[in-house]
């Protein structure tokens, strides 16, 4: 009845925004600490982000002159200050960058194993992971890439040409301290247990109880962020805070050492770039699966007629299911660092390739995935991305990471900032799951130096040549098919950026052959429609926090942050 309407679209934006709205984790007695905007058009800039206080800053540099990577660069500090989940110094994370003129690339700022890492580290002497080890305190942590990878974007694509300038709102927050939010409040004073655990000094996230409005102020992290402001790349990966890092390493379990830092390198790589329905995609290349998966779901469903299908029927989450649950058995199999295996980039986006893996596909019902048996997401599924156009048109889509929700928990103590967990993304084991429920196999096994695979899909949309989309999320495994709906919402369903974010969501990875749907805005009988075809279909919370923004056919810029937590978009 409402078949392919954007009035069927806005009512359910608008419903599922409501219904967000009344049910955040907050109680509805508690006052906003930020004025946060969820949506909004503008004529010249804009930056979307999961914190007001990073979004501020990277509009702010956008203000003095600075074009998107300068701003991208401030938002990434701001973010290790003000979003401790998931903005860091001591992760990683890629950018996917396009040009005013169309111009683009990526870069890779993952973290990289260690040289005394191995293969069967995170196995016990029978042969099984210990998923405590590869997820918690110094032995899960990578080789931070943060740092690195900013200093490498500025010097290749800064235009204001001043990185103290850009790392100065961090340091100001750092040092003057930033209000919490309820929801970082709430969080902090839930992983207190966890961050006890693993932490022998004492840290500010364990302070006291915290509650929303509390002042949170980080000395260490400030004087960290100096002297990476005093001395580039050698402020972090030489000198005092190499040698803060590597004495917790030695404190908690960790191998990482001097000469892992220092040989850390930030990798610019060539997008993976696709058509669909003659929109060009740009996105990441492996170390992240997101780009090549990306195109293989678009490359699957595109010989379907996505347009004649009511949205969110049935039919429409079915389609887009089986493609995905295709894509992430390639994943398992197929992808890794591409710098230590050999990734067939080409054969998996092959749309000859992509036709044939749906071949088997149909229309009525599902054979399911070979084994139900692999486990589930446990953990928080945290990162952080942001999208920024500027005022000369230049694009930056960039998601970055700590891992899980606080990364290892633990923090370099005499630093003052939290470590990534991120050897769990690598496969311990084959075809044992990792903490987002995810399969790997030789492709992705530890190796000294290499980058573990990752699900982070940074995105930027062309139409005939000009920029139409910039977008992104957290959320583990559930990120490539978050980004995946907000493509498709606009290209497949004409959406504003606004009803693409907020659309409720679901997901389907393969293995554990489960069907995800968010728990809001989806009716109870489809669960029952799908389970009829053969799914496992169920409800969970939420799945990703998309920050997108679209190039309007006048000029004008439309922001959209997501609903979903307290994101905000800022522009002019
Ligand atoms: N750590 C999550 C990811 O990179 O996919």
């Amino acid at each position: 009845m409402f078949k392919n309407s954007n009035i069927y679209i806005a009512i359910i934006a608008i419903f599922t925004i409501a219904i967000y709205s009344c049910r955040t984790d907050k109680p509805s007695e508690q006052l906003p600490i930020y004025e946060i905007t969820k949506t909004m058009v503008d004529d010249s800039a804009m930056v979307v982000s999961a914190h007001p206080i990073a979004s501020q800053a990277g509009h702010d540099i956008m203000r003095d002159g600075g074009n998107a990577v300068d701003a991208a660069i401030s938002v990434q500090f701001t973010l290790a200050v003000c979003y401790p989940i998931a903005g860091n110094i001591g992760g990683g994370g890629f950018l996917v960058y396009r040009d005013a003129d169309g111009t683009t690339n990526t870069l890779d700022y993952r973290e990289m194993a260690p040289a005394a890492a191995f293969d069967n580290m995170y196995l016990d002497e029978k042969g099984d992971p210990i998923a405590e080890k590869s997820q918690n305190g110094g032995l899960a942590v990578g080789v931070p890439g943060t740092v690195a990878g900013m200093y490498a974007a500025f010097e290749k694509y800064s235009k204001l040409k001043d990185w103290k300038k850009l790392i100065a709102p961090a340091i100001d927050a750092a040092e003057n301290g930033f209000k919490l939010t309820h929801r970082q409040a709430m969080l902090m004073n839930k992983n207190k247990a966890k961050f006890d655990k693993y932490n022998t000094d004492p840290i500010v996230f364990t302070s006291r109880e915290w509650r929303g409005g509390d002042l949170l102020v980080q000395p260490k992290l400030a004087t960290t962020l100096k002297l990476i402001s005093e001395n580039g790349p050698k402020g972090f990966y030489e000198g005092i805070v190499a040698d803060q890092i590597v004495n917790q390493m030695k404190k908690s379990g960790g191998i990482i050492t001097h000469a892992d830092l220092k040989n850390y390198t930030a990798k610019w790589r060539k997008p993976i770039t696709f058509d669909y329905r003659g929109h060009n995609i740009i996105s990441m290349p492996p170390p992240s699966s997101g780009g090549i998966a990306l195109a293989q779901i678009f490359g699957m469903v595109e010989n379907y007629d996505l347009k004649s299908m009511v949205y969110h029927s049935k039919e429409h989450l079915h389609l887009v299911a089986e493609a995905e649950r295709r894509a992430f058995a390639d994943r398992a199999t197929h992808l890794g660092d591409s710098d230590f295996y050999n990734v067939p980039i080409s054969g998996l986006v092959d749309k000859a390739y992509l036709e044939e893996r749906m071949s088997d596909f149909d229309l009525e019902k599902t054979e399911g995935s070979e084994n139900t048996e692999a486990g589930d997401a446990k953990e928080s599924l945290e990162t952080t991305h942001f999208s920024i156009v500027d005022v000369e048109g230049n694009a930056v889509s960039m998601t970055t990471t700590l891992n899980g929700g606080y990364g290892s928990k633990l923090v370099v103590a005499e630093a003052g900032f939290l470590l990534n967990n991120e050897m769990d993304d690598f496969s311990a084991k084959p075809g044992t799951p990792n903490m987002f429920g995810l399969i790997g196999a030789e492709a992705n096994k530890i190796e000294p130096g290499k980058r573990m695979l990752s699900s982070m899909t940074p995105t930027i949309v062309e139409k005939d040549g000009k920029l139409l989309l910039v977008c992104g999320t957290p959320g583990g495994s559930t990120i490539i098919t978050s980004v995946f709906q907000a493509v498709s919402n606009v290209i497949d369903f004409d959406m504003t950026a606004t009803e693409a974010v907020q659309s409720p969501r679901f997901h389907h990875q393969w293995l554990p052959d489960v069907l995800i749907l968010e728990e809001v805005g989806f009716d109870s009988t489809l669960i029952t429609d799908l389970n009829e075809m053969g799914h496992h279909a169920k409800f969970r919370g939420k799945l990703g926090k998309v920050e997108a923004i679209k190039a309007l056919a006048n000029g004008d810029l439309e922001g959209a942050a997501d609903i979903r937590a307290d994101d905000d978009v800022k522009g002019f």
